[in-house]
């Protein structure tokens, strides 16, 4: 009888999955990541973005010193800023050829490697996405990263506290949203986040966007460049904040974060609040002085570790360790989430006490 019952359950579970045209299968199904195993003195490809903030720039150099320790041979690649996506193609075709057994992919662009994510699961490589997803592909075994919504939401929160901490007598604020590149799967996680804590106080009066612009297509930063974000804060207080104060600023990362700052005060405007992402070392003053609100610590040192951890427990013949999984709109993908911590003035020291580069710069 009870027998019974679980089989009608689960055939009424197939016939839902099947009604809703979607799929129970998950990436790690497919029987990756349960191999036989790999040699120590084995290849490991890592694919990284071009440079756009400080985190990806230090990852290169962890990889290769992390990978050689844990006995394999690297193979660290970046892609080049004039073409960052063909770039990436290649080096991951080429990775395969080599015979990598694991391919480590931090895309430029989640949606365009696809090809390349099928050739090297052909040619008996695991493929682990770090800190951006790669989407639309089935040719994913796992993905390892901050958590991002979790990110955007800590932002969120921090605008709303920091602008009421900086102007005790205002019952609204005037803001603006920024997000970044459209090609990184991480830019609409964090800015979701962010809105899940900011359309409700839109919604109410107390936050308004003067210039109207909250569609994640006009709020986008192309490249995640710098000059692109200080032109559009410059159009906007040209076009609406000529005769109203502009309060505060949701900024995706600290780079983006000070070209937006920049904006301001060459604009003449009074001191605002912005948020950021990523603790660099540029930024860390700014926040000391609170000349920026903000920033969220995602230790690099921690996130390479992690996809190096899981490349040893692969050459065991191991599944990786993973916490969740994450549907990349086309597979569930095991996923392993480390927590982003949101660094403020008050906590700056506290939080980068494991990291003495970036303490000695809270005391300055
Ligand atoms: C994201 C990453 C952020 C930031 C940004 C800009 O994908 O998660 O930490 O670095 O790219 O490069």
């Amino acid at each position: 009888m009870r027998k019974l019952a679980i089989t009608t359950t689960a055939v009424a579970a197939v016939a839902l999955l099947a009604l809703a045209g979607c799929s129970s299968r998950s990436a790690d199904d497919s029987g990756s990541g349960d191999a036989k195993g790999f040699d120590k003195g084995s290849l490991i490809g890592v694919a990284l973005p071009d440079k756009t903030s400080e985190n990806w720039v230090l990852a290169g150099g962890l990889f290769k010193s992390a990978i050689e320790e844990a006995g394999f041979k690297a193979d660290v690649q970046y892609a080049g800023q004039s073409t960052p996506v063909p770039d990436q193609q290649a080096q991951i075709a080429s990775m395969s050829t080599k015979g990598a057994k694991v391919i480590i992919i931090g895309a430029k662009d989640g949606g365009q490697l696809g090809t390349q994510v099928k050739d090297a699961k052909a040619a008996g490589a695991t493929v682990i996405a770090y800190d951006r997803i790669l989407t639309d592909t089935k040719d994913i075994d796992y993905y390892v990263a901050f958590n991002n919504e979790k990110v955007g939401e800590l932002q969120g929160q921090a605008l709303l506290d920091g602008l009421k901490a900086k102007f005790p007598d205002k019952k609204s604020y005037n803001i603006e949203l920024f997000s970044g590149d459209p090609g990184d799967a991480n830019a609409p996680v964090f800015f979701q986040g962010a809105m899940k804590i900011l359309q409700p106080k839109i919604d109410d009066g107390t936050l308004k966007v003067v210039s109207g612009q909250t569609d994640i297509k006009q709020t986008a930063t192309k490249d995640w460049l710098a000059q692109n974000a200080q032109n559009r804060m410059d159009t906007i207080l040209q076009g609406s904040y000529q005769s109203t104060e502009l309060d505060g600023v949701l900024s995706p990362n600290d780079t983006l974060a000070r070209a937006i700052l920049t904006s301001v005060k060459s604009a003449g405007k009074p001191a605002i609040v912005v948020t950021g992402q990523d603790s660099e070392a540029a930024s860390i003053p700014l926040i000391m002085s609170g000349e920026q609100y903000m920033t969220i610590y995602k230790d690099t040192r921690d996130l390479v570790k992690k996809a190096i951890e899981m490349t040893t427990q692969l050459s065991k013949g191991d599944k990786a360790d993973t916490t969740t999984k994450t549907n990349n709109g086309s597979v569930d993908v095991p996923t392993f989430y480390l927590p982003p911590v949101v660094v403020t003035k008050d906590n700056a020291a506290e939080a980068y006490k494991n990291n003495p580069d970036l303490e000695k710069l809270t005391q300055q």
